[in-house]
């Protein structure tokens, strides 16, 4: 258990309580704005093992952090996942308040019921459109039914679901309200995201996929009654109620609207890099001083880079910067 003393405060007085762990940077699928094509993915010796996930987990719980998202890559394709999201998830309701996973969706229609098991009782959902051609056109490598089917195995065992839509200029923006509909006949809320500039990714241009979560909303404003929910979580997303269908709907917007100011979470990488900001380069190597020095060496390292988050990311799309931001690709951050 965590005590005041030892909680993991940023140099802008800003309490980290939630770690997102990329747990592979692997995945099924090549969503046009996240990968290119042709990946090189890291090899398996540099990857923590899952013993090591979970020790360096528990040692973020024990200096306050109080929520764990398990993201990737896809993080349900990681050989023996449910080993880690089993021990972890015996930790919810204790020390952990929350074990939740960002995925695609693909695995889910076998594995939804073993995540239910385990503790987990939310999933965010990668889909940003309910049309199956234009599906495999963004994810190159998937198959909408397979996660549609995994969707409603998810809610059959009565995991909530969040669908993160990334909004994609000329693909789905004339789908969005759809979307939507759709939600909130399944009992879903809904975030939509704006494309970020992360990573290389071919031939595809940042600046032709980028849409403007303002035009969105505006789009949006003309069919729906958007409520704007005066409480915000210390989470990314702007959230409203759509009175038309009683869902919830976030925007996550950094690139029209910073929401760095109340950040409470860095990321880890599968390789035990910890990044103190999603849009940033800066880094600690936790992986050597967990294996060369041990667990209080990791902790040390641990406060030693809170010290260094930064106050917010610099993320710009436009003609006149190259549009890529940070190098990694956010399966290597894991969003
Ligand atoms: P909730 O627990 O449901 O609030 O989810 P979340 O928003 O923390 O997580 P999710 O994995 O659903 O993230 C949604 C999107 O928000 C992803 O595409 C992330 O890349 C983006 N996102 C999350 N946190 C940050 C952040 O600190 N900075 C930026 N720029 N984007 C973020
Ligand atoms: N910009 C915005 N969102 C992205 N995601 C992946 N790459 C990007 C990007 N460049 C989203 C995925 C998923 C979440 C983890 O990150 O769609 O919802
Ligand atoms: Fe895989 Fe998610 Fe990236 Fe799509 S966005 S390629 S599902 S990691």
């Amino acid at each position: 258990m965590s005590t005041d003393s030892n909680k993991l405060i940023d140099p802008f007085g800003r309490a980290v309580t939630y770690l997102r762990v990329s747990v592979t940077d692997r995945c099924d699928f090549r969503c046009v704005y996240c990968m290119s094509e042709n990946m090189t993915f890291l090899p398996k010796k540099d990857l923590l093992t899952l013993e090591e996930l979970e020790l360096v987990c528990k040692t973020f719980i024990s200096m306050g952090v109080s929520k764990i998202r398990l993201t990737g890559g896809e993080p349900l394709v990681r050989k023996g996942i449910m080993q880690l999201i089993n021990n972890l998830g015996l930790e919810v309701g204790k020390s952990l308040e929350e074990l939740t996973i960002t995925t695609n969706g693909s695995q889910l229609s076998k594995m939804a019921q073993q995540l239910f098991d385990a503790g987990v009782r939310r999933l965010n959902i990668s889909l940003d459109t309910l049309n199956p051609e234009k599906f495999s056109e963004i994810t190159r490598w998937g198959k909408l039914n397979q996660v549609l089917h995994g969707l409603e195995e998810a809610k059959k065992v009565g995991l909530k679901i969040k669908i993160n839509a990334v909004a994609l200029k000329g693909v789905n923006d004339d789908e969005l309200a759809e979307m939507l509909i759709w939600c909130g006949e399944q009992g879903f809320d809904m975030t939509i995201i704006e494309v970020m500039p992360m990573g290389d990714i071919g031939s595809e241009r940042r600046l032709d996929q980028y849409l403007p979560l303002s035009l969105v909303r505006a789009n949006l404003s003309r069919k729906f009654t958007l409520i704007d929910i005066p409480e915000r979580s210390a989470g990314p997303a702007r959230y409203v109620k759509i009175a038309e269908t009683g869902g919830k709907l976030g925007f996550i917007t950094p690139l029209t609207h910073n929401f760095c100011e109340s950040c409470n979470r860095v990321r880890m990488t599968c390789t035990g890099e910890l990044f103190m900001c999603l849009g940033q380069d800066d880094n600690a190597d936790l992986r050597t001083i967990l294996r060369e020095n041990g667990n209080e060496a990791l902790k040390a390292a641990v406060y030693e880079a809170i010290t260094r988050k930064p106050k917010g990311h610099d993320f710009i799309i436009d003609r006149t910067s190259d549009n890529k931001s940070v190098a990694r690709h956010m399966n290597v951050t894991g969003g």
